[in-house]
């Protein structure tokens, strides 16, 4: 009943329609909150809110750069378990968007080519992009707990072949793994490090709590950026939240693949409901009202047992730097508490923090409360000053990383510099 009453407020109607640009006996299809169809964010005015049609692929090459750079996973869907995209750069005339993916077991062999969507943002004149993205999404056609392999560009002109895995259905038990960094801006030779060091421990997902990069609207920063990120983003999925020095850019919007509005997002992970949010918003009403209501109600439907929040600015943090930020907790606290949020991962203050768990605004025995994160150590400078404050456990301003391994009674974690030293470590009861 309460995946029907989800399917409904999503709105989907039309479940498993064939997907276009599917060839061979795939039996790919296409599920309510996956649309095949990609959009090009910033469309014809420039504005946030003005969304077109992304050309559709053809087998074009270029002669500037048509070999795939950037390549990474999206997520067009809450459900990663049988929908992901691929998204990568080329030069700006070629306009071959195929991803040929199969097992990873003998790739290429049973390899199916689906065909996709390009389309140019940025540059100085709207429509008159610098920059060309290219799109695949894979609406519902793959299995759960399944490796791939993939490639993507088109023939002639391939990337290297990656795999990834995905994720048990939504709702199934698993144990899990997820690495949680935030705010690498302006420093990316450490971001490569961060990385490096996360996938010493194969984790299954990442989850990023905003600021990569120091601006937005500064393309070249976001080259770096995914430069120093090597090969996770094409490897293992990667939940970003938004932050205050992405500006709500396109470049943001334009490059990453999440699900629902980009802005703000659930995805189910196994029995893992994660909510990214965002709360540098272009209306106060965006943060106070419609993610407040959208938090509520995921909250309220999900019957997932693990649920994880991240965001960018922290409701609760004794950094000096910009300590809390009161409107987030005002609005959000409340919900995530009532709502059974076991952590809460947030940034923008560059330092570790742990919280004791809180709930109304006091601390309250373990399980009874949410946990709240600060981990703004990937990059950015680092933030010394920090009160005293009821609800801090731990604030230590480092560079690090964390690890948290998901299981039936409960999450473990383990924070680390980026030397290997454990700096924290914690459990959360399910
Ligand atoms: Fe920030």
């Amino acid at each position: 009943m309460t995946g029907l009453i989800l399917a409904l407020a999503l709105g989907g109607c039309d479940f498993f329609p064939e997907t276009p640009g599917a060839t061979g006996d795939s039996g790919l299809r296409a599920t309510g909150d996956c649309d095949p169809a990609v959009m090009v964010p910033y469309g014809t005015t420039g504005e946030p809110d003005d969304v077109i049609p992304a050309d559709p692929h053809s087998p074009v090459f270029g002669s500037d750069q048509p070999d795939p750079t950037a390549v990474r996973l999206g997520f067009p869907s809450r459900d990663p378990s049988t929908s992901v995209s691929m998204l990568w750069r080329t030069d700006v005339d070629t306009l071959s968007s195929v991803v040929e993916i199969g097992p990873a077991e003998g790739f290429p062999q049973g390899a199916t080519t689906v065909e996709g969507y390009t389309f140019l943002f940025g540059g100085g004149e709207v429509g008159e992009g610098a920059y060309r993205i290219h799109e695949v999404r894979l609406c519902g056609s793959l299995s759960p707990a399944t490796t791939y392999s993939y490639r993507v560009g088109g023939e002639g002109h391939w990337s290297p072949t990656y795999s990834f895995s995905t994720p048990g259905a939504p709702g199934s038990f698993d144990t899990f793994r997820v690495a949680f960094a935030g705010d690498s801006r302006g420093d990316y030779a450490t971001w490569t490090r961060v990385v490096s060091a996360m996938q010493t421990h194969a984790p299954d997902l990442v989850v990023f709590s905003g600021d990569m990069v120091e601006l937005g609207a500064n393309q070249s920063e976001w080259d770096e950026w995914f430069a120093a990120s090597g090969d996770l983003l094409a490897t293992t999925p990667f939940f970003a939240s938004h932050g205050n020095h992405e500006f709500l850019a396109q470049h943001y919007f334009a490059q990453f693949g999440f699900p629902g509005t980009e802005e703000w997002y659930a995805v189910e992970w196994g029995d893992l409901l994660l909510l990214s949010l965002n709360d540098t918003v272009r209306s106060q009403e965006d943060l106070a009202s419609v993610q407040k209501a959208f938090i509520e109600q995921e909250l309220a439907a999900t019957g997932r047992p693990w649920r994880v929040a991240t965001h960018h600015q922290p409701a609760y943090s004794s950094c000096t730097a910009h300590d809390s930020n009161l409107e987030v907790r005002e609005a959000w606290s409340p919900a995530w508490e009532e709502g059974g949020v076991q952590l809460v991962v947030a940034g923008h203050n560059h330092i570790y923090e742990r919280s004791v768990p809180v709930k109304a605004g006091e601390e309250v025995p373990e399980g009874d409360g949410t946990v709240y994160i600060v981990s703004g150590g990937a990059g950015a400078p680092l933030y010394e000053s920090t009160d005293d404050a009821w609800w801090n456990a731990v604030a230590n301003p480092i560079e690090h990383y964390i690890i948290g391994d998901f299981g039936p009674k409960q999450a473990d974690f383990v924070v680390r510099d980026l030397d290997g030293n454990v700096i924290d470590q914690f459990s959360v009861p399910r």
